[in-house]
């Protein structure tokens, strides 16, 4: 079997429910339920062997060791983080402690159990840890993409925590020879995301008739993938990729906030039209968020060449299945926006 960690956020479980779709591999996940794990999104698999859920926090080392011991995998797929750099700005102390120090204590029990694997296991085990383009830093315009030799300039404490996860996870390679596998990705999208990144919020926000907020100027730029592809790249990296490389893994889909907002709209408008107007009445420029970096590009080309992967969706494509899902699944948001996030909203968009 596979340890999943994180199996019950938004990629996290996209993952699991791909995984499992097409694999007779059980998986074994790993997850603390913060606010930003949904066991509603895994209802599919009530009742199904191949999924094993423990309500674990990575930085619980006794935990973790017994987990390993009992269920022996033979890789470690890490998706738990913090993952959301608003909540970073506000509140660091979380993102230090699940990205730092729940890293540390996941690859230390890692290499403790991977240690004392039979030579043959021990040469097929993996683990691969699931990062962010954010470590690289902020791109001007005409700067060339991110590859894999970028070096790192993390700007917010989100990132600043993925990248010292990052470093851990290349230390653990180069200093004990742990088969490690990195991926840096951009921005996913698709459902089960929750709504507090962007374009669950806007999807979210239009059709209750609230506003949708952009920040600044709305010409920040990132690469946009939809989350199955994203799923489908790190199958192939953990089954193929080289031990102590890293990946890079985007969409080609470069797009700034405004023109995601907007096509969202225009989507909305097709799908679920209004009586009166359009969704881009709704659209509202305000205060920017502190150090916003102003573009992220990624090349991922060493992926393709090495691993012969691409995306499947274009951003047309995956944006419209999003924005239907949403429209199907009313009730999965209802689900998942609890109290505590109805309070986030509240603080943050005051
Ligand atoms: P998410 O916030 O939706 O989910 C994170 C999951 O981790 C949640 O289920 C949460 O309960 C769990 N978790 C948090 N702290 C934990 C702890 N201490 N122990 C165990 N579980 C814990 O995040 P996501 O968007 O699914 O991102 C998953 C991973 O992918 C993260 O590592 C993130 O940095 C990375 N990533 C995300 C994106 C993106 O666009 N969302 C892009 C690139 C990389
Ligand atoms: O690039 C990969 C990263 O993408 C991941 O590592 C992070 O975990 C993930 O959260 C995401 O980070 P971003 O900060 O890019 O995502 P977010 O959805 O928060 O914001 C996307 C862009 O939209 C960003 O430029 C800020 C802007 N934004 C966001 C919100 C929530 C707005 O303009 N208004 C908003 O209300």
């Amino acid at each position: 079997m596979i340890l999943v960690t994180g199996g019950a956020g938004f990629i996290g479980a996209n993952f699991v429910l791909d995984w499992l779709s097409a694999n007779d591999e059980p998986v074994l996940n790993v997850d603390k339920l913060t606010y930003a794990g949904n066991l509603a999104t895994l209802k599919s698999l009530e009742g199904s062997e191949k999924h094993i859920f423990a309500r674990v926090d990575i930085c619980d080392r006794a935990a973790i060791d017994k987990l390993l011991a009992a269920h022996t995998p033979r890789a470690v797929v890490h998706f738990a983080a913090e993952s959301h750099v608003d909540r970073s700005i506000d509140g660091p102390a979380a993102f230090v402690h699940t990205n730092v120090v729940g890293t540390f204590t996941l690859l230390e029990a890692v290499r403790a159990y991977w240690g004392k694997l039979p030579e043959a296991e021990k040469s097929a085990f993996r683990m691969l840890a699931v990062s962010t383009d954010e470590v690289f830093g902020s791109l001007g315009p005409q700067d060339p993409q991110f590859s894999e030799t970028t070096p790192y300039a993390p700007n917010s404490p989100y990132s600043a925590t993925k990248a010292a996860s990052d470093h851990l996870v290349r230390a653990y390679h180069h200093t004990y020879g742990l088969p490690t596998l990195t991926t840096n990705c951009s921005n996913n999208y698709g459902p089960y995301h929750f709504p507090e990144k962007l374009i669950p919020l806007m999807i979210t926000n239009a059709l209750a008739g609230k506003s949708l907020p952009i920040y600044g100027d709305g010409q920040n730029v990132r690469d946009w993938l939809y989350v199955t592809d994203h799923c489908s790249a790190i199958r192939q990296v953990l089954e193929r990729g080289t031990p102590g490389e890293t990946y890079n893994v985007g969409g080609w889909n470069e797009k700034t906030n405004l023109e995601v907002v907007q096509t969202l709209c225009d989507l909305l408008d097709e799908l679920k039209p209004k009586a009166e107007g359009s969704y881009r009445e709704q659209i509202t420029f305000i205060k920017d968020r502190p150090g916003h970096d102003r573009r992220y590009a990624i090349d991922a080309h060493k992926l393709e060449r090495e691993l012969g992967w691409r995306p499947v969706e274009t951003f047309e494509t995956g944006l419209k299945k999003t924005v239907q899902w949403y429209l199907d699944n009313q009730s999965w948001v209802n689900d998942v926006t609890s109290g505590e996030y109805r309070k986030w909203v509240g603080q943050h968009y005051a």
